[in-house]
């Protein structure tokens, strides 16, 4: 594993701090506990998802947002992370961890712990679009299922398609999103901002937004369905060595 402030890092010149929400309740999910303390095969989502952070060899400093009464534990595991609490929406949580990062940090990752199994080559193409210039960056992935827009729902609950959405405009975007430090501040300084990720924000300040490749392995765990794809996928054994 890479040590955050790896020397290659701090070498390539940029500093980078990586927030990573993990204090929602993950009630879709239908676990005991808050989704990020759902278990992966013996380590919580929380531990599988900043391993893979650290392992990325980007981050300078990383700071994880849990809900309240799971700080302590969350202290105990990730010790090498900065932790504090959450809120009761996503961006709230995010605006503590950008509180929590400081001011040294130059390039912002906003990262859901919900997304553990994301490749170290999306966080690289995500700081490397931002170094070249781009202040908000996604990385996100072609759409393939054919899209129905609908009306808003009947009293009845019954839906009626009235649109059928051009696909090949759409992406699905993921996580990290990286920011360069002004564009996150920027885009989280009306505190009644509420938004499902970061980068809807920076467009509601008429902040560009740029997209680069994701990856299907940085697939959000929502459902009990997503649980048990990224659950077999971590306990597959790893490819022979040639
Ligand atoms: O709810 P959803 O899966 O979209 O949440 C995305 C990420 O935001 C998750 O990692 C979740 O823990 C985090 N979150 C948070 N604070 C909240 C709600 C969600 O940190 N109040």
């Amino acid at each position: 594993m890479t040590a955050i402030g790896d020397p290659d890092t701090v070498a390539a010149g940029v500093t980078v701090g990586v927030i990573i929400p993990a204090a929602g309740s993950g009630t879709r999910l239908g676990e005991p506990v808050p989704k990020a303390f759902v278990d992966l095969h013996g380590r919580t989502i929380l531990e599988v998802c900043v391993a893979g952070v650290v392992d990325a060899g980007v981050a300078t400093t990383v700071v994880v947002v849990v809900p309240a009464d799971l700080v302590e534990r969350a202290r105990g595991l990730v010790p090498d992370a900065i932790v504090v609490a959450g809120g009761a929406h996503r961006s709230d949580s995010v605006r503590a961890g950008i509180d929590a990062a400081g001011s040294a940090s130059e390039v912002l990752l906003v990262h859901d712990a919900a997304r553990p199994l994301t490749p170290s080559a999306v966080f690289g193409r995500v700081v490397a679009a931002v170094r070249s210039g781009h202040p908000a960056v996604v990385p996100g992935l072609p759409v393939t299922d054919t899209l129905k827009q609908i009306e808003p729902r009947s009293a009845a609950g019954s839906e009626r398609v009235v649109a059928t959405v051009d696909r090949d405009l759409l992406r699905a975007v993921q996580t990290p999103q990286g920011f360069t430090r002004d564009a996150l501040l920027a885009a989280h300084a009306d505190t009644s901002g509420l938004a499902t990720d970061d980068a809807g924000l920076a467009e509601r300040c008429g902040i560009p937004v740029h997209v680069v490749a994701g990856d299907p392995l940085a697939l959000k765990i929502t459902t009990p369905w997503d649980l048990r794809i990224v659950r077999d996928i971590v306990a597959e054994p790893p490819p022979p060595v040639e």
